[in-house]
């Protein structure tokens, strides 16, 4: 019998050490796909099918049934990642990242925690809009390294449907909803799934560029002009498009360079969902060849927070994944303004997909 070929080398790295790498990887996606016709008949939008794709590279969505909350995707995603490590030690910290909370306070991380139930382990929510799954993964990433716990369950749920305006062209036909979560526990920095460097930054100057104007302490009721409810998400998408290329593409190549890596040496390159432009964009400012670019976008549009680990997840599942052990390179942009990115050996998991959520 022939022999299986010889992975490749591990690319280089830092010296082993202590860091978080991915035990699992648990995906929630509500059943309803919505085409582009549904989404601009729903809304009356003035923009076409061709439109859409040309410009964003997105041909499909999944939208929540009403009734299903970001609470309700997030434990669904958070048990199937459980689920598929059974042999590694209970999280201790439940991380959400998303835009979309079941209630403005308290926090949604503490209700997944109990219905997953994980006790009275700590649980927080985390607010970086798109770029919430990696700013997650850079503090679970810190606090696996300082041995503040042994593992982390950091999930990543939105349901944009229950924000977005379905009569605004700039925002309706771009989001979607979904949920996928990581478990992470801490072990060495040459394993598959180790994460090896980050890079996160932020700049409030550009705040107003994705918003809901209404519903906070500076302006707790809605006082919407007629026609255009305040208590929605906005986007400026020219200003947006500029400030995502510039900064995933700088926040990469720092990650890279505090790596030790390369572009050339990078095997599987995930970007937030947003826009295939954008996307290539930066993947092309890197120099990182088509053949590693991994994406999702046609299937479930700009999934916010749950972006990243959903184009892991649909990677992971093939066709064609990347090697175990292969030089990953993950980056985000979003509201805020806020970007993150990471590099990461390529994890030797398969996602467990949780059955869609019923109306
Ligand atoms: O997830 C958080 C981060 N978000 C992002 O990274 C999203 C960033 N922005 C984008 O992806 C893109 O800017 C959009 C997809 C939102 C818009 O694409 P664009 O190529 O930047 O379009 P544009 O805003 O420059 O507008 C070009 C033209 C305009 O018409 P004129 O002024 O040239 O006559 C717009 O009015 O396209 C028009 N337009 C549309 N036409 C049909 C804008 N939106 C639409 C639409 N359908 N949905």
């Amino acid at each position: 019998m022939t022999p299986p070929p010889a992975a490749p080398p591990a690319p280089p790295g830092p010296a082993t050490c202590r860091t978080a790498v991915v035990r699992a990887v648990g995906t929630c996606l509500p059943a309803p796909v919505v085409g582009n016709d549904e989404v601009i008949a729903l809304g009356g939008l003035d923009t076409s099918h061709e439109w859409i794709t040309s410009r964003t590279g997105i041909h499909r969505r999944r939208y929540a049934p009403p009734g299903t909350s970001t609470g309700d995707l997030a434990v669904a995603a958070g048990r199937a990642a459980l689920d598929a490590a059974p042999g590694t030690p209970r999280p201790g910290l439940v991380l959400l990242a998303t835009t979309t909370p079941d209630r403005p306070c308290p926090a949604t991380a503490p209700d997944v925690a109990h219905r997953l139930g994980l006790g009275t382990v700590p649980a927080f929510d985390l607010s970086a809009v798109c770029s919430g799954f990696l700013y997650g993964l850079v503090t679970a990433t810190a606090l696996l390294r300082a041995d503040v716990c042994r593992s982390v369950l950091l999930v990543a749920a939105e349901t944009y449907t229950t924000i977005i305006d379905p009569y605004d062209r700039d925002t309706a036909p771009l989001f979607g909803d979904g949920a996928a979560a990581v478990l992470l526990r801490g072990g060495g920095s040459d394993e598959p799934g180790a994460v090896l460097a980050t890079d996160w930054g932020s700049d409030g100057s550009g705040g107003d560029l994705v918003a809901i104007a209404a519903g906070g302490s500076r302006a707790p009721r809605s006082g919407s002009p007629p026609g255009r409810d305040d208590t929605y998400f906005r986007m400026r998408g020219r200003p947006v498009y500029a400030h995502a290329v510039r900064r995933m593409t700088a926040s990469a190549r720092t990650a890279l360079d505090a790596t030790g890596w390369k572009a050339d040496d990078v095997r599987a390159f995930i970007g937030h969902q947003a826009n295939q432009r954008i996307l290539d964009a930066v993947a092309d400012r890197l120099g990182i060849a088509p053949a590693h670019r991994y994406g999702n976008i046609a299937d479930v549009g700009n999934t916010a927070a749950a972006s990243v680990p959903l184009a892991l997840a649909a990677a992971l599942e093939g066709p064609g994944p990347p090697t175990s052990g292969a030089a990953t390179l993950l980056t985000a942009f979003g509201g805020g303004l806020t970007w993150a990115s990471a590099t990461l050996r390529w994890p030797a998991v398969r996602p467990n997909t949780a059955p869609a959520p019923r109306a």
